[in-house]
C-alpha cells in the first residue's frame, strides 16, 4: 500500500505530530509526502517521507512537509496535472482547513481514495468540534494577554488584542474561558462604541486596565481605536496588540499532540482496513470517521 501525505492551507501546530504518527504506523518505504500541499502535487514534488526525518520534527509547530494556498489547483488545468501525479498511490491523506477540504472533495470525486483530517487553528471545519492547532493558538493568545495586561494595569490603560480566526470567532471565544477579558468583539455588531467607552472610563476611574479582544477581519484596529476615542474623555489610554502568526507558530501543547495523534490513529485504522473517502473528525469527546 502506497500512502501519500499532504498538508495544505495555513499550517497549524500539531500537524507534524499527525504526520509522524501516520509515518510510524506503516512501512517506512510506503509513506510519501507532497511538498507544499496542492502546489507540490501539481509540480509532482513528491518524496519518500523518511527524507524529511519525521521523528525529528514531530513535536515542532509548522508543517515539515511545508504548505501552500494554491490558486492553480483551483483551475481545471492545475487540477488535472495534480490528479495525474496521484496514479501511483493507494490513498491520499489531506490535512488542512476548509479550502483544503474542498480540494480533497474534488480529488475524491475524480476517483482517488481520500482521507481528510482537520488541521487549522481557526477550528471552523464542518463536521468536527476540534481541528488540529486550535488549543495551541488559544494558548498563545492567552499568553499575550497575560503578559501584556500587567503593564497596561500599571497605567490603567486599555489594550485591544486582535486574534486570528479568519471569519471564525472560535479562538476569540475560547480565550474568554481561559483568561480575563472585559469586552469581546466577534462581529461588527459587537462594536458598541458608547458602551466600550463607558466601560473603559469606569475601569480607569477604579485604576484598572481593560482587556478587549477582537477577532481579525472585522475592522481595522486603528479605526476601532479612533472610534472609541470619539466617546472617550480621559486621554490617550488605548493600546493595541495584533497577536498574529505567533498563534500558528506556537509550540504545540500536550493536548494538541494528543488530539493530533488521535486523529492520526483513526486515519491509520481506516487505511489499514482499506476504508477510504472518509473524514476523521472529533465529536462529543470521540474521534469518528465519517463519509467524506
Ligand atoms: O487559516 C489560518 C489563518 O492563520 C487564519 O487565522 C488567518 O486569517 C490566515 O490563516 C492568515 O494567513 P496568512 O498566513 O496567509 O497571512
Amino acid at each position: 500500500m502506497k500512502i501519500l501525505l499532504l498538508a495544505s492551507g495555513g499550517d497549524s501546530p500539531g500537524m507534524n505530530a499527525f504526520l509522524a504518527k501516520i509515518y510510524n504506523s506503516f512501512n517506512k518505504e510506503d509513506v510519501f509526502c507532497c511538498i507544499e500541499g496542492y502546489k507540490g502535487l501539481i509540480e509532482n514534488n513528491i518524496i519518500p517521507m523518511y527524507q524529511v526525518d519525521p521523528n525529528a520534527h514531530k513535536f515542532e509547530a509548522g508543517s515539515m512537509v511545508y504548505s501552500s494556498r494554491s490558486k492553480e489547483f483551483q483551475t481545471q488545468e492545475g487540477f488535472a496535472k495534480g490528479i495525474a501525479n496521484l496514479s501511483d498511490f493507494d490513498v491520499l491523506v489531506v490535512l488542512g482547513g476548509n479550502g483544503s477540504c474542498e480540494g480533497a472533495k474534488r480529488i475524491m470525486n475524480a476517483g482517488i481514495n481520500i482521507i481528510f483530517a482537520p488541521g487549522t487553528i481557526d477550528n471552523d471545519v464542518d463536521g468536527t468540534e476540534y481541528s488540529i492547532g486550535f488549543d495551541t493558538a488559544v494558548k498563545e493568545c492567552v499568553y499575550a494577554i497575560e503578559n501584556t495586561m500587567p503593564s497596561m494595569n500599571s497605567f490603567s490603560r486599555t489594550c485591544i488584542f486582535e486574534v486570528m480566526g479568519r471569519h471564525s470567532s472560535e479562538i476569540a471565544k475560547e480565550i474568554t474561558n481561559r483568561c480575563n477579558v472585559d469586552y469581546l468583539i466577534c462581529e461588527e455588531s459587537d462594536l458598541d462604541y458608547d458602551k466600550i467607552a463607558k466601560l473603559i472610563t469606569a475601569r480607569y476611574n477604579q485604576r484598572k486596565g481593560t482587556t478587549i479582544v477582537i477577532r481579525e477581519n472585522i475592522l481595522d484596529i486603528k479605526e476601532v481605536i479612533a472610534n472609541i476615542n470619539k466617546n472617550l474623555y480621559i486621554g490617550d489610554v488605548i493600546r493595541s496588540h495584533i497577536v498574529g502568526h505567533v498563534q500558528r507558530g506556537g509550540k504545540p501543547t500536550q493536548r494538541e499532540i494528543d488530539m493530533a495523534e488521535g486523529f492520526a490513529s483513526l486515519a491509520v485504522e481506516s487505511i489499514k482496513n482499506k476504508q477510504f473517502n472518509l473524514g476523521v473528525y472529533y465529536q462529543n469527546g470521540k474521534f469518528i470517521a465519517k463519509k467524506f
